[in-house]
């Protein structure tokens, strides 16, 4: 399975993945998981929002056991962060029939379209419409760097768009949904241990910070006479690295568009993005506030504009507990273990608020993510096969 979607949407000079959803990268993505259901034997299905299931056992009995995670990456992502969760699961299914197990629930493999927000700037789009926390309006209208709007995208795919929107009834059926992720810091790594358990998620958002200037030439205007947002922007940067430090939170401004982006010209207009995240609400709300105003109050003195607009937020989530109880017992015949937060979002959050949901982490030994070095090691991904196995096994077949 790895060595088959490999080469799919690899950019061949950074060696990161650039699997945009409804793109032909993605499209390739999708026909594989297509492949892998029908290949298996399992029933194979699109839902209203292109999400894509693969089931064992009869989805109408309802209270099935989901696992899955998504096959969409961040621009040059790295190989895991999505695919290891799709890949174990259906290679946790194999091992489930390798045992002989019997499952006396439905089970199901998901691929959620859409994770990570790379192309129209909000992440997990097919789960949050499926939980009904997006408006079928509101994800039409997404526009992406070409101005390409989600539902143009999604019908060149051929996807209907008209059809998205909350999916109570599928959700109803969904007993349980774990979602197996590369873990995307060292906390495993750190305690030498291969697998580990989700407790919760940082609370987080993005926010467009919006600096106006004036363009002018860049020999000729005075030092004084310009009004250069590049200059507010920088200062927003490092306001916001500071502010974050101080609360103990983080925020990172990863995203630019520069107007009219030329090498002699003072910029009109600075686009920035900002991803902040914090342990608690009330936190990021301090830290985003400070940031805003420290970007406003530059901005009085550069002559340049400041708005903000928040894109998306996200709550925190705690795992269910009873649930997540459940992995830890199951798992831990030998050591207790590891239960532990991350600042990452994930499809498991968003379903969390409607279904009982729980993570399983895979260690990942530098911690990287989000970039072509991410990595977790052959020995500990089947480690993760097997615990997410076990988890399945416990779950649907006793
Ligand atoms: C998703 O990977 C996110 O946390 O941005
Ligand atoms: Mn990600
Ligand atoms: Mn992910």
């Amino acid at each position: 399975m790895w060595r088959e979607l490999a080469p799919i949407g690899r950019h061949t000079g950074s060696g990161g993945y650039r699997r945009y959803a409804w793109t032909p990268a993605d499209a390739d993505c999708r026909a594989w998981f297509r492949a892998q259901a029908e290949d298996r034997g399992l029933a194979y299905e699109t839902d209203r929002n292109g999400n894509q299931w693969a089931w064992l056992g009869d989805p109408a009995a309802g209270d099935a056991v989901v696992t899955g995670s998504h096959l969409d990456s961040v621009p040059d992502g790295g190989a895991f962060d999505g695919p290891l969760g799709v890949v174990s699961s259906f290679a946790a299914l194999d091992e489930l029939r390798a045992r002989g197990a019997r499952p006396r629930r439905p089970l199901a493999v998901v691929n959620f379209v859409d994770e990570e927000g790379a192309r129209f700037g909000l992440a997990c789009v097919g789960s949050r419409l499926t939980a009904g926390q997006l408006t079928a309006q509101d994800a039409r209208a997404l526009v992406d760097a070409d101005g390409v709007s989600l539902a143009h995208a999604m019908e060149k795919a051929g996807q209907d768009p008209d059809a998205i929107g909350a999916d109570p009834e599928r959700l109803a059926r969904v007993g349980a949904f774990v979602e197996l992720h590369v873990e995307q810091g060292r906390a495993l790594d750190l305690l030498d241990r291969p697998v580990g358990v989700a407790s919760a998620i940082w609370p987080h958002g993005r926010w467009r910070f919006d600096f106006r200037g004036e363009a002018n030439h860049a020999g000729t205007t005075r030092i004084e006479d310009r009004r250069d947002p590049m200059l507010t922007y920088a200062t927003t940067v490092l306001a916001a690295r500071k502010k974050a430090r101080l609360a103990g939170a983080l925020a990172t401004f990863g995203k630019v568009a520069v107007e009219p982006n030329g090498v002699n010209a003072i910029a009109s207009q600075v686009r920035g993005w900002l991803d902040s995240r914090a342990a608690d609400e009330g936190t990021l709300a301090e830290v985003v506030t400070a940031i805003e105003q420290a970007a406003r109050e530059r901005g009085a003195r550069d002559g340049v504009e400041v708005s903000v607009v928040r894109e998306s937020f996200t709550p925190v989530v705690e795992f269910a507990h009873e649930l997540r109880d459940t992995l830890a017992a199951l798992l831990g015949a030998g050591a207790p273990v590891p239960v532990l937060p991350t600042g990452a979002g994930h499809d498991a959050g968003i379903l969390s608020a409607a279904v009982p949901t729980a993570m399983l982490f895979v260690r990942n030994p530098s911690g990287v993510s989000h970039s072509p070095a991410e990595s977790a090691a052959e020995d500990d991904c089947l480690a993760g096969v097997s615990a997410l196995a076990d988890v399945l096994e416990g779950l649907a077949c006793r």
